[in-house]
């Protein structure tokens, strides 16, 4: 069965065919495309939604029919479509919704929406299988970050959430202050490499208290004080950018994976899965894979271009919605807040 994913709920307008035998549940991704409008947005500092759902308008079209030349596949060899319907920006929402909708009453193909955080939470089944269930999801992106209770498919619980910014939004806010271009993740990503993390000191927000919330809001000041402190951004050199990133990356990753390690210990589920944009960080990868193993914990991670926003998740999601028996409801609508236990 072949499943055409399509994603344009932010600033990424991505294509992607699955073909699954939801018999076995299991599949191969044939193809994907990503087309990225970050450059475009970078100079506004931030994602312009209007200018989103223009490019999603121009873009779309076009991979799609690039997609199926590639995969040398025609319309009647699609059998489903699946569209991220939220949460996101409504009017980049709407670019991917209506052009489903279309396709699908043209083509008489089935169409169903997927919640794009869903389709970050089984990422990991891109790569193989997925966990057994009961498993703990940490979905880090730059709007959520959440642990995720997953009994089975279409089973979400939240166990713990942000009590104000989401890792990502630290990464991006710091990177502000650091002076370097948006998005900031990947940015601090490339200069930590380099960095040493002790050089200035930072805190753990929110470690040390007897839940799995997170709160992140605080760590961006304390940036903000540690660049103040040491002279203003202007002072640093080359290597103090780098130890501060690599800090910042430090303070985000040991703060992700203690919480998400007591959660899967606390709900008596020693499988995690970290996904998300921030879940491409290699700090944080490596930080996991360290403690986890030394807690018995089974760690599941996406590959780190299915950790960004792509189709191919959300063509994954709908193939299991598929495996699970569930249906697209009879009616829906592009929905930009959308809660994932809803
Ligand atoms: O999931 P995503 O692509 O889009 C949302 O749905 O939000 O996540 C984007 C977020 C941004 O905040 C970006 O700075 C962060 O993920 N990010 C990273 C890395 N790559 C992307 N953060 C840390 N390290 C990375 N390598
Ligand atoms: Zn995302």
């Amino acid at each position: 069965m072949k499943i055409l994913g399509i994603e344009t709920s932010c600033d990424e307008t991505a294509v992607a065919i699955y073909d699954g035998d939801p018999a076995t549940g299991r599949g191969e991704l044939l193809a994907e495309q990503v087309a990225s409008q970050i450059e475009t947005h970078a100079r506004f500092g931030g994602v312009v939604p209007e200018v989103a759902s223009r490019e999603h308008l121009v873009a779309l079209p076009a991979m799609v029919t690039s997609i199926l030349a590639e995969t040398e596949l025609s319309w009647n060899q699609i059998d489903h479509i699946a569209v991220t319907s939220g949460p996101g920006l409504m009017g980049a929402l709407l670019v991917g919704t209506s052009y489903a909708r279309a396709a699908g009453l043209v083509h008489n193909i089935p169409v169903a929406p997927v919640h794009h955080m869903e389709g970050h939470l089984l990422a990991p089944g891109l790569a193989g299988l997925l966990p057994e269930f009961p498993f703990i999801t940490l979905l880090v992106s730059g709007g959520h970050t959440q642990l995720v209770r997953v009994d089975r498919i279409g089973s979400y619980r939240v166990i713990g959430q942000t009590l104000d910014d989401a890792a990502g939004e630290c990464f991006d806010k710091s990177a502000r202050l650091m002076g370097l271009p948006y998005p900031g993740g990947p940015e601090i990503a490339m200069l930590a490499k380099g960095g040493d993390a002790k050089r200035f000191k930072l805190p753990r927000p929110m470690l040390n208290k007897d839940n799995l919330d997170f709160s992140f809001s605080g760590l961006k000041t304390a940036v903000m004080y540690a660049v103040k402190n040491a002279g203003g951004i202007d002072a640093f050199d080359q290597q103090m950018m780098k130890d501060m990133a690599a800090a910042i990356e430090a303070s985000v990753s040991e703060v992700l994976v203690k919480k998400s390690i007591r959660a899967c210990i606390r709900e008596d589920a020693p499988r995690l899965v970290i996904a998300g944009g921030v879940a491409a960080n290699h700090t944080l990868r490596h930080t996991l894979f360290n403690l986890a193993e030394k807690k018995g914990v089974e760690v599941h991670l996406p590959h780190p271009k299915h950790c960004t926003d792509n189709a191919a998740m959300i063509a994954y999601a709908g193939f299991q919605h598929l495996c699970a028996g569930i249906s697209a409801p009879d009616e829906w609508d592009a929905t930009p807040r959308w809660p994932l236990t809803a």
